[in-house]
């Protein structure tokens, strides 16, 4: 039987220390067979609701891991205001170096490099003139890096997933309560346009009581899978090892803003269940007959769908597919008691309406539209990621931090929507049996407002 025991850790070997000895049990609905292993610490959650801390008037940051995503990462950050960027870390020297002269080139000092060892990253971490450490590196580094980082008293921003197992969500959960700083995963789509548009519409009634939500990743990457070796591609260790959502936060993080998940819902359990694997090896067939990639196999179905229960009663459900031949899509599909919203591409039904679809979206801007892409969209089309959603994001993650204002997504976020991957993996490995998802505001859940992004 294949099981979350199959996780890498993170020096690149299996372990089933990080899934199965983390307490991944049935839910009670469902003939619970096996309680979560106790959490190592248990302090008081609701202190990380609302964290503040003292308004920074410069936001001094370390970087970690400067390939596409942190480069890309790096460009916006550097167009925004009150950015310094002090240190820059990643195992490949010419990368290092490649950062420091985007620093330069805008005028900021050369910020000091880390070039490796691997663990090189501990002694940015341990620099006494950085606020924020950001993490762009393979999934199996975002853990013992955000844990450095706040150990070290510097708040931590991840990449997506912040985490691959449930060991490791419990270990951002645990590290952030005890040293009481930061730490968020950098889901860069709930800063969408159309997303922010959508969290402000339901949260303003306009689609009833919500009760179901899709969300997805079905982005085709077969041959940007397939190249180079297996060392090379970190992204193909992974999948030809595990069979479930590995990537779930991108469509699943603003549906869950949408229903108030860690503010007045939960996610309780879920199920999951896997096509069979065929799309990728099909592809792999076609390189030469003596290259070493045709005797790789791949662990992952083509298709993986994921169903979510939440402590209220809604659904969700989340898809995830890097093979299928098909466009892009992260589904983002919200429905209430008086309407839906669908999105690839975006349209709304609302009861009443004459047509069944509703696609000239623009009056719904002009009245719902949030407020930060009605004061940012002219500098974010300008900076981009993602058609400006990573500029906002990254501007408002270092405008609260200059404000000493709460996040908008806290540490129970990112464990939450990360351990949909080790959850889907063990639901697969067992034939879709139910699954818990932990709790882990510890019960704070009930008594927390929607978050700031949504009444903002
Ligand atoms: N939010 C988004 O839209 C988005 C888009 C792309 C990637 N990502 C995420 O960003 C992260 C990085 O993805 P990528 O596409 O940039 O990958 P990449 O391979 O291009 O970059 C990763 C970098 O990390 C470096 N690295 C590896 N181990 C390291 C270590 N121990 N210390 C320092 N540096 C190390 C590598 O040398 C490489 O330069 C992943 O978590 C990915 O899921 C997010």
């Amino acid at each position: 039987m294949k099981s979350a025991s199959l996780l890498f850790s993170r020096r690149g070997f299996l372990t089933a220390a990080g899934a199965v000895g983390a307490g991944i049990g049935l839910a009670d609905g469902a003939g619970a067979v096996a309680a979560p292993t106790p959490p190592a610490a248990m302090p008081d959650p609701q202190r990380l609701f609302g964290l503040k801390h003292p308004p920074l008037d410069t936001v001094r940051i370390g970087m970690i891991g400067m390939g596409g995503r942190g480069l890309s990462l790096l460009g916006n950050l550097l167009d925004i205001d009150h950015v310094e960027i002090k240190a820059v870390c990643d195992v490949v020297p010419d990368r290092v170096r490649r950062a420091q002269e985007r620093v330069l080139a805008k005028g900021q000092p050369d910020p000091a490099g880390y070039p490796g060892p691997e663990t090189d990253f501990e002694n940015l971490c341990r620099r006494d003139d950085v606020d924020l450490v950001y993490i762009a590196t393979p999934w199996d580094w975002h853990v013992p890096m955000a844990v450095s980082a706040m150990k070290q008293g510097k708040h931590a921003a991840i990449e997506v997933p912040a985490a691959m197992t449930l060991a490791e969500c419990w270990e951002l959960v645990n590290t952030a309560e005890q040293t009481r700083r930061h730490c968020l995963m950098l889901e860069n789509c709930c800063y969408g346009e159309l997303e922010l548009l959508v969290l402000r519409m339901t949260h303003q009634g306009v689609l009833g009581e919500l009760n179901h939500g899709e969300a997805g990743y079905l982005h085709e990457a077969r041959d940007y899978l397939l190249q180079g070796s297996m060392t090379d591609n970190w992204r193909r260790r992974f999948v030809s090892k595990l069979d479930g959502n590995l990537y779930p936060t991108h469509g699943l993080g603003p549906v869950a803003l949408y229903l108030d998940i860690n503010g007045g819902d939960r996610f309780d359990h879920l199920v999951s269940m896997s096509s069979r694997e065929s799309a990728l090896s099909e592809r792999r067939n076609a390189l030469p007959a003596d290259d070493p990639r045709r005797r790789e196999r791949f662990a992952g179905g083509d298709m993986n769908t994921t169903l979510l229960k939440t402590a209220l009663g809604r659904t969700i459900m989340v898809q995830y597919s890097l093979v299928q031949s098909r466009p892009y899509s992260r589904i983002n599909l919200i429905a209430g008691t008086r309407g839906t919203f669908a999105d690839y591409p975006p349209r709304l039904h609302l009861d009443g309406q004459p047509d069944e679809w509703i696609t000239h979206l623009q009056p719904y801007h002009d009245q719902y539209g949030h407020p930060l892409w009605k004061q940012l969209q002219d500098l974010a089309r300008k900076s981009g990621g993602h058609g400006g959603m990573d500029y906002v994001m990254n501007w408002r993650l270092i405008h609260c931090l200059r404000e000493g204002r709460p996040l908008d997504l806290t540490v129970y976020d990112a464990a939450a929507w990360s351990s949909i991957v080790p959850l889907s993996i063990e639901s697969v490995s067992q034939k879709s049996a139910p699954v818990a998802v932990p709790d882990f505001t510890r019960g704070a859940w009930r008594n927390q407002p929607p978050g700031p992004l949504a009444t903002a």
